[in-house]
């Protein structure tokens, strides 16, 4: 039988009840292929992560380990969410990394968007290589591998396994109870499963994180701002009632700085870009409208309260032929 293969009958999860159902089948699949062995998962914070971590937890407890990496480029408030709702409420075997300084010191003066893209994705895989060296006794690897991911595998667009960068030679048995599983199948799982909403109804976030919407070199200072005005932006969606409703929204804070005035003085500072949009597939994309006077509120707030910056943008391009990564 392929185990990767959604079978035709397979009821599509909607309600709390089949999540339940999908949950108590998962705990009894994955006592059986895990028996007393320990297993170890990359914990981002994502969804699918998130959901796996949470219904290992359910099953074996302590005998998973999790290891959440901060590269630096998290969303304002993710890892210490991380700690929260898998240390402090799930009590959960977790190992937090805090790797931003390694990240950043080679990151530092690079421009290129894909060697960018390239260097966080290989200190990831050696961050989590080298905690994994640490421990013993690990045979499985969990991952928040989803339907689309085996699907798009299969068919040459990407491969699945590289959420992150799976080090192969480490060796392991994979541990997959989400992998036949569409994304709002996962969501009400998450939810049965007692994760919060702002996790479970999570925007997409690109792997290399608010470093791709820090164009051109990173630094310190600019990709703060990029975070306090996210962080604003993100709790006025939420406010407005906008958030799980518009597909994806977020700031950049490109490099160039224009003149201002604050207080009857000249400034000189970091305008920030924000790109709020729609889509089902994301291959062709629409802008959000925001009403004016949430505009007039966000471009206040942000102004006002985010250090180094005197001016707000509004990306309204569509995809194509813009995309919605700035890099
Ligand atoms: P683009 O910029 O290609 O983005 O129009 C399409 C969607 O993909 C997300 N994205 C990424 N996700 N790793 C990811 O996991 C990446 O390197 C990456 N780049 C873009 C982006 O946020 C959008 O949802």
């Amino acid at each position: 039988m392929d185990t990767n293969h959604r079978p035709d009958e397979m009821v599509r999860i909607t309600t709390p009840e089949l999540a339940k159902e999908f949950i108590d089948e998962q705990i009894t699949a994955i006592k059986a292929q895990v028996g007393d062995g320990k297993v170890l998962l990359a914990l981002s914070g994502g969804v699918d992560s998130s959901v796996v971590a949470a219904l290992l937890i359910k099953a074996i407890g302590k005998q998973l380990v999790c290891v959440h990496v901060n590269h630096g480029l998290l969303r304002k408030g993710e890892p210490e969410q991380v700690i929260k709702v898998f240390r402090d409420e799930m009590d959960a075997n977790l190992i937090y990394v805090d790797a931003t300084d390694r990240f950043l010191d080679l990151l530092a003066g690079v421009t290129d968007p894909e060697q960018k893209r390239h260097i966080i994705g290989e200190e990831f895989i050696k961050v989590f290589a080298e905690e994994a060296g640490k421990l013993e006794g690990i045979h499985f690897l969990a991952q928040g591998t989803i339907y689309p991911d085996i699907l798009e595998s299969e068919a040459g667009i990407k491969a699945h396994h590289n959420v992150g960068g799976l080090p192969a030679e480490l060796d392991f048995e994979l541990v997959e109870p989400v992998k036949l599983l569409y994304k709002d199948e996962v969501r009400v799982v998450g939810k049965e499963l007692g994760l919060p909403d702002n996790m479970v109804y999570r925007q997409p976030f690109p792997g290399p994180g608010l470093g791709v919407r820090c164009p051109g070199a990173i630094t310190r200072d600019r990709l703060e701002a990029v975070r306090e005005s996210d962080a604003i932006l993100r709790e006025e969606f939420a406010k407005n009632g906008l958030e799980g409703k518009v597909w994806q929204y977020f700031t950049v804070v490109p490099d160039f700085k224009s003149t201002g005035i604050k207080n009857g003085k000249r400034t000189f500072d970091w305008p920030v870009i924000i790109r709020a949009i729609n889509t089902t597939d994301v291959v062709e994309v629409s802008v959000e409208h925001l009403e004016p006077a949430l505009i007039d509120h966000l471009v206040k707030r942000i102004t006002t309260e985010v250090p180094g910056v005197n001016r707000v943008l509004f990306d309204y391009t569509p995809k194509p032929p813009a995309t919605v990564e700035y890099e």
